[in-house]
């Protein structure tokens, strides 16, 4: 893909991202920045680090943040559903395996938790 095709498609997905944003009642935006918690990363920060998750590293921000947001909104049951909620997420290297990995390895044990809790 182009260089400029890239750049419009992040633009274009800061646009929707802001419109969410403001759309949302809480109107609150976290960035890759603020995951991390008193010098701790965040899970999926860290899965991303063990997972070897990442080549560039350029996309990795928004695949960090799109997979806290899978976890938050606690609606991905599989590998499949990983995949199939990350999919807006491109990765120009190519490392969706080791992505779906990293984030398979955070969600699944807490949807495994969350379904023994019920
Ligand atoms: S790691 Fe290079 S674009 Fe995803």
């Amino acid at each position: 893909m182009r260089s400029g095709t890239m750049r419009r498609l992040y633009r274009l997905s800061m646009v929707i991202a802001s419109i969410r944003a403001w759309r949302s009642p809480c109107r609150a935006i976290t960035t890759i920045e603020g995951l991390a918690q008193n010098g701790e990363l965040h899970p999926l920060q860290a899965a991303f680090i063990e997972r070897d998750a990442f080549q560039c590293g350029y996309c990795t921000p928004g695949q960090i943040c799109s997979a806290v947001g899978l976890l938050t909104e606690g609606h991905t049951r599989s590998r499949a559903e990983i995949r199939e909620h990350m999919s807006g997420n491109l990765c120009r290297c190519g490392a969706y395996t080791n992505i779906a990995d990293a984030v398979e390895d955070v969600l699944m044990p807490r949807i495994a938790a969350k379904e023994a809790a019920e």
